[in-house]
């Protein structure tokens, strides 16, 4: 079976208060809401390639618990294959506190838990599918070793990888720079790995070129509600091409990021000639609907509730 998109990443179950602000170390403060959601880099960027239309395929590891059992469930609900889908005894499903304060804003603390022990191993048993995806991304929430792993593998099959270094650790592998057909971060991602003070799209064009530098073939760096800005190492002396978003009303950014990657993934695998700031332009507008509505997967849009224009 040949898959348009395979994710080789994180599950988490987000435990999400939404309350009026961030609270201070040591604080106690009244949230007015609680609920638990689907969430982890991989998976949410797996479910909205899935929406989108792509066949996708999910390699990562969770629980043997309630938790786990439930995600096996969500990922069969929205038509990702669970084949590889390993369970562990030995460590529980990964989970998320979420905190959104009324602005829309976030902070979360993982425990990665079964995540972690994602390997070597597995990677073997996904080969046959990972090594005849249209389109491979992974992250930063399983063991970085893994997600070095998958990159290398897929590069060597000629599989076009997508490579999201979150959440941000200030030393990579020189290798994943140049296993990274699409580098693609946010600005404090940028800002941590290249030194480059991120505040403008001048700067992320500047952090952008430093990524370029490093190896990788492209470089995306989004910007929230400014948008992003594309970079390509076959145009290298270009300046970065900025892709603005149309303004909305933002409720809870909280997976806006992976649900452009998402949509970046589904693009690259449907519309292989495209140009990336097209495919950039459209995954954009995908995001922006997700900002809209609370939650991470929750508010993910499905092909049908897209404008036919993003197809
Ligand atoms: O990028 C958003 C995700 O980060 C959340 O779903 C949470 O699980 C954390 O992993
Ligand atoms: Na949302």
């Amino acid at each position: 079976e040949a898959f348009d998109v395979v994710v080789v990443g994180s599950c988490m179950t987000d435990l999400v208060s939404q309350a009026p602000r961030l609270p201070k170390a040591g604080e106690t403060i009244h949230g007015h809401k609680f609920f638990i959601g689907f969430g982890g880099k991989g998976a949410n960027q797996c479910i909205q390639a899935a929406r989108m239309g792509a066949k996708t395929a999910m390699v990562c590891k969770v629980g043997k618990d309630f938790f786990g059992e439930n995600y096996i469930q969500n990922f069969k609900d929205n038509g990702v294959s669970t084949e590889f889908v390993g369970q562990t005894v030995d460590s529980a499903t990964g989970a998320a506190s979420i905190i959104v304060n009324d602005a829309g804003e976030n902070a979360i603390v993982i425990v990665a838990g079964a995540n972690l022990l994602l390997g070597g191993e597995d990677l073997r048993r996904a080969l046959p599918a990972l090594s005849r995806a249209k389109v491979m991304v992974c992250q930063l929430e399983v063991s970085p070793d893994t997600s070095l792993q998958a990159l290398r593998l897929s590069h060597e099959n000629n599989v076009k990888t997508i490579f999201n270094p979150a959440p941000a650790i200030p030393v990579l592998d020189p290798e994943f720079y140049r296993a990274s057909d699409v580098f693609c971060c946010n600005e404090s991602e940028a800002e941590l790995l290249t030194g480059v003070a991120v505040a403008s799209i001048e700067d992320a064009g500047r952090a952008g070129q430093e990524l370029l530098r490093r190896g990788c073939s492209s470089v995306i760096i989004t910007l929230g509600s400014r948008g992003c800005v594309v970079l390509s190492a076959q145009e290298p002396s270009s300046p970065s091409h900025h892709v603005p978003t149309k303004p909305v009303t933002t409720v809870d950014t909280t997976g806006a990021g992976d649900s452009f990657i998402g949509a970046l993934a589904f693009y690259m695998a449907h519309f292989p000639t495209m140009s990336l700031e097209e495919m950039a332009r459209r995954a954009n507008q995908v995001a922006g609907v997700s900002v809209q509505t609370i939650g991470t997967q929750a508010s993910y849009p499905s092909k049908k509730d897209l404008p036919t224009g993003l197809f």
